[in-house]
């Protein structure tokens, strides 16, 4: 995927497939609480329990020395966490990585855009689920729309080489905005994706009754624009399509559907250090006990991420009918 042959991938699983991509969260908090993320009171994780940005940066260090080349930094909210700035400046100086990005909720991009531009992010990806405030609020319970929409404007003027929307339609709540997210995107020239709802963590709707299939959101889209199939992949679960002679493409992030874990690249990393190599999964290994436990020798916390690689699941399941989650923890734990 990338030329870049500084430090060669040895991160090679056992079905083939080169791991060159990490996720990692830096904070399980955040200051929505989207109703298909998180509880309304949720118990946050102590201090102690959640590594420090030094960790942080040691691990990313490690990892793109052992041949990864994409970065994203998630949550919760990763601009929640204070002084986060500091670790994607250390990330954006480190040789070998070709790409730094983030996920984020958009309340902090008004201020923090800037800044992270320099640090040498490229590309931001931010959540927005309606275009109307009261929804929005209802939504994320305490988000103000008006406040995201200044940060993605000042994204814009700040000049990342892309930013993508991504939008969870629920039914009955905002699947009838599929149109309008689009229609909004076009007009900002922005990428967006609609991603389809996980049973990630107890929440207090009903998945399968809120579900939105993506099958569904592009049939109302191909209906109202002639959308070009594009070959553009991540490697992930995402299909993408051009808008023709727009800037924008529509992408579709299907969870449900199997066919993408053949040529998964990634792995997600908790904030608390685990190692999670497959998102519907619950094994994870925890790479915070190899950090504290041999704090001047990576030697021992390589080879344990080299170990883990090779157990990386064939796949996932993910299913809606199944009383309790398939995966018991939120994605804010493990980063979207
Ligand atoms: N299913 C799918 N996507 C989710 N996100 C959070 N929780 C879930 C879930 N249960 C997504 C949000 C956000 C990204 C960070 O993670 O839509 O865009
Ligand atoms: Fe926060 Fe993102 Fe979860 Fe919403 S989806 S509560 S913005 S971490």
């Amino acid at each position: 995927m990338y030329k870049s042959a500084l430090f060669p991938n040895v991160l090679v699983d056992s079905y083939g497939r080169q791991i060159d991509y990490i996720r990692l969260s830096i904070t399980d908090r955040c200051d929505f609480r989207c109703v298909y993320c998180m509880t309304e009171e949720m118990t946050f994780l102590a201090r102690e329990d959640v590594l420090s940005l030094e960790e942080y940066s040691r691990l990313v260090k490690v990892f793109v020395e052992l041949g990864v080349r994409k970065v994203r930094i998630t949550g919760g909210e990763p601009l929640m966490r204070k002084n986060a700035l500091q670790l994607f400046e250390a990330i954006g100086r480190l040789p070998g990585l070709n790409e730094l990005v983030i996920t984020t909720n958009g309340s902090q991009l008004e201020q923090q855009a800037y800044a992270l531009k320099q640090a040498g992010v490229k590309r931001v990806n931010i959540s927005l689920d309606s275009l109307n405030a009261t929804r929005f609020r209802k939504i994320t319970r305490v988000g103000d729309l008006d406040k995201v929409l200044r940060g993605i404007a000042v994204a814009k003027q700040v000049g990342f080489e892309g930013i993508k929307l991504n939008s969870l339609l629920m039914r009955g709540i905002n699947d009838d905005e599929a149109l309008d997210l689009a229609a909004f995107a076009i007009s900002q020239d922005l990428d967006i994706s609609f991603i389809e709802e996980m049973p990630l963590g107890a929440v207090l709707h009903s998945r399968h009754a809120s579900y939105v299939s993506n099958e569904q959101t592009l049939t109302l889209l191909r209906a109202r624009y002639d959308l070009i199939a594009s070959t553009a992949t991540s490697g992930g679960p995402a299909r993408y399509w051009q808008v023709p002679n727009k800037k924008t493409k529509i992408g579709f992030i299907s969870p449900h559907s199997h066919n993408f874990c053949e040529s998964c690249n990634r792995i997600r990393i908790s904030c608390q250090g685990e190692l999670h190599l497959c998102l519907g999964q619950e094994n994870s290994i925890n790479l915070r006990a190899m950090l504290r436990g041999h704090p001047h020798d990576d030697a021992p916390l390589k080879q344990a991420i080299i170990d883990s690689i090779q157990v990386k699941p064939k796949g996932h399941d993910f299913d809606l009918n199944r009383a309790t989650p398939a995966v018991i923890r939120f994605m804010s734990h493990t980063g979207g």
